[in-house]
């Protein structure tokens, strides 16, 4: 385990450039010019370069929350890894499970995801995570290692240089967390997985997501294997985002 912990908004697809600029000025302005955690946002594609420039002095990083599978060519809608890193991108999501599940993204395709990214120099955020129907079927630590898998076998000679988000399905946007107990034992699971498949498993993120907020955070973040969090509404709201960081300090 890695001591500076990671937390990461996703916006999803909400934002505009005014909006962009508020909550991005305000962060800014409470973060200052060092943080004592790394911070990264998420954002959507069409505002990469505003907020690369809002940014610019900023420790706050930028992410993508897509990246092709390919490298470039007739592939209508798609960003490559390397115009991404263009705009300074230094985190990109691949496999949340708003894109499994509304895109039809295999496992197959989020570990060639991961492998672009990291080919250009972008560290790949890698989402992992049940559905509640997978949880009352008991099939939790299973299929988290199966979509773990994947992307190991995608990145097998840097595995260490990738973070990993778990991201209970039935946890995203509901309100309903997973109890830090729960987190925790899944966690434990992925980073005996990556142990079996790096010497520097330790120093991967571990990230926890679904529904972390201001209240629930400092106990998510305690937990031995638990990084940091990848935040989606609450980071849309700058008093509770930050703190969300606090509680990662
Ligand atoms: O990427 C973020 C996750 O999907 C969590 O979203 O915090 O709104 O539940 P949420």
């Amino acid at each position: 385990m890695n001591n500076k912990k990671l937390i990461a908004g996703n916006w999803k697809m909400n934002g505009g450039l005014a909006a962009n600029a508020a909550l991005l000025n305000a962060l800014n302005e409470a973060v200052g010019a060092r943080a004592l955690c790394d911070i990264a946002v998420a954002v959507p594609a069409p505002y990469l370069s505003q907020v690369q420039q809002l940014l610019a002095n900023s420790p706050i990083a930028l992410a993508a929350q897509d990246v092709s599978a390919h490298e470039s060519g007739a592939y209508t809608g798609e960003m490559s890894a390397a115009m991404l890193k263009e705009f300074g991108t230094r985190y990109v999501l691949v496999g949340h499970s708003e894109r499994r599940q509304y895109h039809g993204e295999t496992d197959a395709v989020v570990g060639a995801k991961a492998q672009r990214a990291l080919a250009a120099g972008i560290t790949p955020i890698v989402c992992v995570g049940e559905t509640l129907a997978e949880r009352e079927d008991g099939k939790t630590e299973a299929v988290v290692k199966r979509q773990l898998a994947a992307a190991i076998h995608a990145v097998t000679h840097c595995v260490s240089e990738i973070v990993v988000a778990y991201e209970p399905v039935w946890a995203i946007g509901t309100g309903k967390t997973a109890t830090p107990e729960q987190a925790q034992q899944v966690h434990a699971v992925l980073r005996a997985q990556l142990a079996a498949a790096s010497q520097k498993a330790d120093v991967i993120k571990l990230l926890y997501g679904g529904s972390m907020n201001a209240a629930n955070a400092a106990e998510l973040l305690a937990q031995p294997d638990i990084d940091g969090g990848l935040v989606g509404g609450a980071s849309l709201k700058p008093a509770d985002f930050l703190q969300i960081i606090s509680a990662a300090q």
